[in-house]
């Protein structure tokens, strides 16, 4: 089951366009010719998976507090469209389960990230991992991905024939040869403004594939791909998918 491994990945939707982990986001990748997004998933109160970045609604919704505090019913009252811009106004924060609905309308590959709010990594990891086994059937375009060694272990443990995205933070632990050989990963990600060529160099010993987040300049994705990373998180796909330079 080899991973596709796109070029471009449409970053939480296509963030630069419309509103970041939203269906609007998802369309709007789509209509842009993206194959594939990423979308961040955390749990709320009532453990019901919903697509949303942050640990607290201030910065894109019209609410306050933190989301682990929040119940669906909580969540559904809020509006998440109008902090990126009024003809967004009134839209809501998905479930995971009709994002993966608007994903399979799409045709689109995902790379689901498991975001979760502390010390509920197991949970959010394997709720949003049982939803998906019922409904998402083509592996070879779904990768999952945590900056959660405790999430990642556990998509390990429940998903194992699933691709797996090694998200490495800015500082990469110590050990990360050891953590990419024990979660037996199918792709890198880096971070694309802090990696060095020596980064990427390290990381090409795996023949595995390397994808850089979060990349919205063309001249970054240009360098990245010289120094060897096969793809790129972006805001606007759109811009960097035109930018790079042909394979041979
Ligand atoms: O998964 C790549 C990227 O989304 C990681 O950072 O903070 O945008 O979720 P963040
Ligand atoms: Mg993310």
């Amino acid at each position: 089951m080899p991973l596709k491994i796109p070029r471009i990945i449409g970053h939480r939707g296509a963030a630069g366009y419309a509103p970041e982990n939203t269906l609007e986001g998802i369309y709007t990748a789509a209509d842009m010719e993206t194959s594939w997004i990423e979308l961040d998933v955390k749990l709320t109160k009532d453990q019901i998976p919903i697509i949303f970045h942050d640990d607290t609604l201030e910065r894109t919704t019209n609410g306050s507090g933190n989301v682990a505090d929040m119940t669906f019913e909580d969540i559904r009252q809020l509006e998440a469209g109008s902090w990126f811009s009024d003809s967004f106004a009134g839209i809501q924060i998905p479930t995971l389960e009709e994002a993966i609905d608007a994903i399979l309308e799409c045709n689109l590959g995902l790379n689901l990230e498991i975001k979760p709010c502390l010390g509920r990594e197991k949970e959010t990891a394997e709720v949003a991992l049982d939803i998906l086994s019922q409904i998402w059937d083509d592996h070879d375009r779904l990768l999952i991905s945590s900056f959660s060694h405790i999430a990642m272990e556990t998509a390990l443990d429940m998903a194992h024939d699933w691709h797996r995205g090694f998200l490495l933070p800015e500082e990469w632990p110590e050990n990360w040869e050891d953590i990419a050989r024990y979660l037996e990963i199918s792709a890198f990600h880096v971070n694309g403004h802090h990696c060095t060529p020596e980064h990427i160099k390290t990381l090409l010993r795996f023949e595995k594939p390397i994808l850089a987040y979060t990349i919205n300049e063309p001249e970054q994705a240009q360098i990245l791909q010289q120094w060897g990373v096969d793809g790129f998180f972006s805001d606007t796909p759109d811009v960097i998918s035109e930018s790079l330079l042909q394979p041979h």
